[in-house]
């Protein structure tokens, strides 16, 4: 098992982390356990983690719907009411099982019931086990807008597990290892080389791959919790793709976040390479390994005039400049204030 030492709490990774969570269980005497979950985390997920954490049969569950769409206030107001109605008091502790949703979700609502109680993260997909579940952000969306509603509050411990991944989609997989390739282009060139090799879902996401990623993204946010700084580094490919992202979801396409981050990571890194952050050469490996996995993304013209408006808007915008958090060679990063319209959408229409 790996630990890693978070700002105030550990990282458990590998099978034995159920014995750390049994542990921490033993060790901190909660008034009563939650445990947070949606359709398929209660179905594939649960009755793991009750076996082997059998202190956890005496708690409640509270099941969502699953879905980004259900990540929202109205959700929050069904938790709320569930720990109301059962007696939770400051000492109770909630148990985020699922993925980024649950723990997005999760997070907020235990960061705001009776001002803030405890929560520990149990990532079920590959997305929450290297980004959503590490690092304090919590948050659901409201009219539309993604994370609009949210606090920053750290979780008392994450323990992760990476057998859960085998009832995961590949295609899920795919979603989680566009994160890990974000962090290795911005954060560790050496980890980059070892990503390029990899082909298969199975080796996207091995335990190794797993604790490197979450060491890349934990190491960042122990530095700039708040996102004063370092931490916009972890926005690469997300101005483009979260764009992409809301204008598809907008025309009801089906589209995942991982899937329109590695189609944003393919033309920020046209901006890039246009800025001279990184060589024709960098570019290339980059868009070619991007290519390899991810199927291409059709922009209409629609859906291109729509993608302009949101870029606008990003919240990384300092005035009228817009910033694009883009690697500095591979393994670096810059928050570039100042990238034109035009180039934006030459690195749109190249895509
Ligand atoms: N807080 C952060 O720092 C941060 C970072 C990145 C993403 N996010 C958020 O994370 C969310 C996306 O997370 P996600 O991709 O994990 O989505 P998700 O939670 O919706 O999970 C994806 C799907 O997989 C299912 N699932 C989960 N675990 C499973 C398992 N082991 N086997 C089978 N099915 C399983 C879920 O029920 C769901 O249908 C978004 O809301 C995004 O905004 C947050």
């Amino acid at each position: 098992m790996s630990i890693i030492k978070a700002n105030s709490y550990n990282i458990y990774i590998g099978e034995k982390s159920f014995d750390a969570l049994n542990t921490f269980l033993n060790k901190n005497k909660y008034s009563h356990y939650y445990i947070l979950c949606d359709e398929h985390t209660f179905e594939f997920c649960l009755p793991t983690l009750l076996f082997h954490a059998p202190l956890l049969n005496e708690a409640e569950i509270i099941e969502l719907e699953s879905g980004e769409d259900k990540k929202t206030l109205e959700t929050c107001l069904q938790v709320w009411g569930a720990l109301t109605d059962t007696g939770a008091d400051k000492k109770s502790l909630i148990i985020n099982l699922g993925g980024g949703v649950i723990s997005d979700l999760g997070g907020f609502v235990a960061s705001t019931f009776k001002r803030g109680i405890d929560c520990i993260n149990i990532p079920t997909t590959l997305l929450s086990m290297v980004d959503a579940s590490v690092g304090g952000k919590t948050g659901v969306d409201f009219e539309g807008i993604k994370n609009h509603i949210g606090t920053t509050a750290e979780p008392k411990g994450i323990f992760v597990n990476p057998t859960f991944l085998e009832t995961l989609s590949e295609r899920q997989i795919k979603n989680g290892f566009a994160e890990i390739i974000k962090i290795a282009l911005i954060a560790d060139d050496v980890f980059w080389k070892t990503i390029m090799k990899l082909k298969t879902t199975k080796e996207f996401s091995s335990e190794k791959i797993i604790t490197k990623a979450i060491e890349l993204k934990n190491s960042i946010v122990k530095k700039d919790l708040h996102e004063n700084n370092l931490r916009k580094s972890l926005n690469f490919g997300h101005n483009i793709g979260h764009a992409l992202e809301s204008a598809l979801i907008k025309q009801n396409k089906d589209v995942l976040h991982g899937e329109a981050i590695a189609a944003g990571m393919i033309m920020e890194s046209e901006i890039a390479q246009s800025l001279k952050r990184i060589s024709k050469k960098e570019q290339k490996e980059i868009t070619d390994y991007i290519r390899s996995i991810y199927k291409n993304i059709k922009i209409t013209k629609d859906t291109e005039s729509q993608l302009l408006k949101y870029i606008l808007h990003d919240k990384k915008n300092e005035g009228d400049d817009l910033c694009f958090a883009l690697p500095k060679g591979i393994g670096a990063y810059e928050l570039y204030c100042g990238v034109s319209i035009d180039l934006i959408k030459k690195a749109i229409s190249n895509y």
